[in-house]
């Protein structure tokens, strides 16, 4: 089904708009791993939502690689379908059609050098007949255990060779190895394929609105700069919680845990734009020194001593979630009745700098927890000194500024205010601003975001090699210790809010967990 491209141009963009963002130029997208969950569910949709906001270029041309016994029109029918029942913008006959007319398969196994070359025939028949230019982007959606024989063929068929004229990139999907050492291996292997400029490392965290609103909010304003510092500030909770369990994820889920699946990159990455030095620029190379810096910084529990005080692990058991009866993880398919994943952990961070001396910075994650919700908090110290009634005062916490990441995009400010009436009682209340109030602009899915900026090679929202390095740096140390355990984590039962033992070490501290 080779065609040649028309000039297409998306009614729905006005060229003369200035605030759009840019289009790609001629390229197309291999995906490696299409009938896999997340691409079916993220990437084709966003392909499809980027092509249905006009920001793909006419000739773009998508192919799948796979071992299914699938046909071009096969594959084309596996995208609409997700595209319809995934992609974020409605569903338009001609956008699809004009999408489709550039989606081609090649069928084969990863160690197979003839299904690689015929790869190679096609994005070369697809540089003729669409004009893709040469430029190819290969997204690497498949087990790491695979990554070494695709990045081999694809050296071997000459396919990362990047021309000078024409570009080509590798996107590469976590986990970035499993400790230090498996992430260098994993590093040096890219790296003797692509230069550092062609690799775009995927954490979809750094995708999403609200957390490049975190740069926006610090550094485009003077309201909050001064008191971002340990005068100021008592603690930070960032929390990712889920109320799915492991789902249908048991395979890559069991044996990596929950610190591993999300402190170690989203939670991590958003610990450093929090805690990070303004840049000097948002140039990539000034954004990533220093959320390197601070991230080098970091000053993790190493002992099993620090780790029993400063950490907490917990696995979900049977419960009630939104009314409906839900097992345990052990009962779950596909995991060992003896697994020792974590499905939920916190750990207590310091960082040692002179903004933050003091200021623990405490990270959670779990699954099958009360309620779906990722948030930032910075929660400040008390005022000095409260001229009031100690019952005034009674219901008066501390101030906060919340970031609602998701769901419920915004912020909120907490602080003490006066309860009317006669007497000077001072109640917390809150403050909001939410995205879906203060704009009419929708926000584009994390994908969508990311695979645009890999098409017009802009590399400011991807992990560079150090930043991995570093955060998994952060983390061995305690995944030793808690490997070395060889113990049940503490169960939690499904739709609370984790194991008693992550309380126990906020109330060693004096704190409590917010409950979001
Ligand atoms: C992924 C993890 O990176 O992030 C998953 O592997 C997790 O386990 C997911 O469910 C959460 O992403 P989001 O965008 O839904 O918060």
């Amino acid at each position: 089904m080779v065609q040649t491209s028309t000039t297409w141009v998306n009614p729905l963009r006005d060229p003369r708009d200035k605030r759009l963002p840019l289009i790609a130029g001629p390229c197309s997208v291999v995906i490696f791993g299409v009938t896999g969950d997340l691409s079916r569910k993220k990437l084709m949709p966003a392909i499809y939502d980027l092509a249905n906001r006009g920001l793909l270029p006419p000739g773009f041309s998508l192919v799948g690689f796979a071992r299914r016994d699938w046909n071009s029109h096969d594959f084309g029918q596996v995208v609409h379908d997700a595209v319809k029942q995934y992609a974020r913008t409605p569903f338009r006959e001609e956008v699809w059609q004009h999408l489709a007319e550039g989606i081609r398969f090649v069928q084969g196994e990863f160690d197979d050098d003839a299904a690689f070359d015929t790869l190679a025939v096609t994005l070369g028949e697809l540089d003729l007949t669409r004009g893709t230019g040469g430029n190819h982007a290969f997204y690497l959606s498949i087990p790491p255990g695979a990554f070494p024989t695709v990045l081999r063929q694809l050296h071997r068929s000459g396919l990362c060779a990047d021309t000078g004229e024409a570009w080509r990139r590798v996107v590469i999907e976590k986990p970035f190895g499993h400790d230090l050492e498996s992430a260098l291996e994993l590093n040096s292997l890219v790296g003797e394929v692509f230069p550092p400029s062609s690799v775009f490392r995927i954490d979809h965290y750094l995708g999403k609105e609200t957390v490049q609103n975190l740069l926006a909010m610090r550094f485009a304003n003077q309201l909050f700069e001064p008191i971002w510092n340990s005068n100021y500030v008592d603690h930070v909770q960032i929390t990712q919680a889920e109320d799915i369990g492991v789902g249908g994820r048991a395979g890559y889920y069991d044996g990596i845990g929950a610190a591993r699946d999300v402190i170690q990159n989203h939670l991590l990455q958003l610990l450093a734009l929090t805690a990070m030095e303004e840049p000097v620029s948002f140039d990539p190379k000034d954004l990533r020194t220093e959320k390197a810096k601070v991230l080098s910084a970091v000053r993790t529990p190493t002992d099993a001593a620090a780790v029993g005080r400063d950490t907490a692990r917990g696995q979900y058991a049977a419960g009630w979630q939104g009314g409906v009866k839900v097992p345990g993880y052990l009962e779950e398919d596909g995991i060992s009745p003896s697994s020792t994943t974590e499905t939920y952990a916190a750990v207590k961070l310091m960082i040692d700098t002179r903004r933050w001396a003091g200021v623990p910075f405490y990270l959670r994650t779990g699954k099958r927890l009360g309620k779906r919700v990722t948030e930032i908090a910075v929660v400040f110290k008390r005022a000095p000194h409260l001229p009031f009634a100690h019952t005034d005062t009674e219901e008066l916490g501390s101030n906060a500024l919340v970031i609602r990441v998701q769901p419920d995009e915004g912020i909120t400010i907490r602080f003490g205010s006066k309860v009317p009436g006669p007497s000077m009682e001072v109640r917390d209340v809150n403050m909001d601003f939410s995205y879906g109030q203060s704009f009419t602009e929708a926000s584009p899915e994390a994908y969508e975001r990311l695979i645009l900026d890999v098409l017009l090679g802009e590399p400011s929202l991807f992990p560079q090699d150090e930043e991995v390095e570093l955060s998994w740096k952060i983390l061995d140390p305690i995944e030793k210790v808690w490997g070395s355990m060889k113990t049940q984590p503490e169960p939690y039962l499904s739709g609370t809010w984790g194991p008693p033992s992550a309380d126990v070490m906020m109330a060693r501290d004096g704190r409590t967990w917010r409950r979001p």
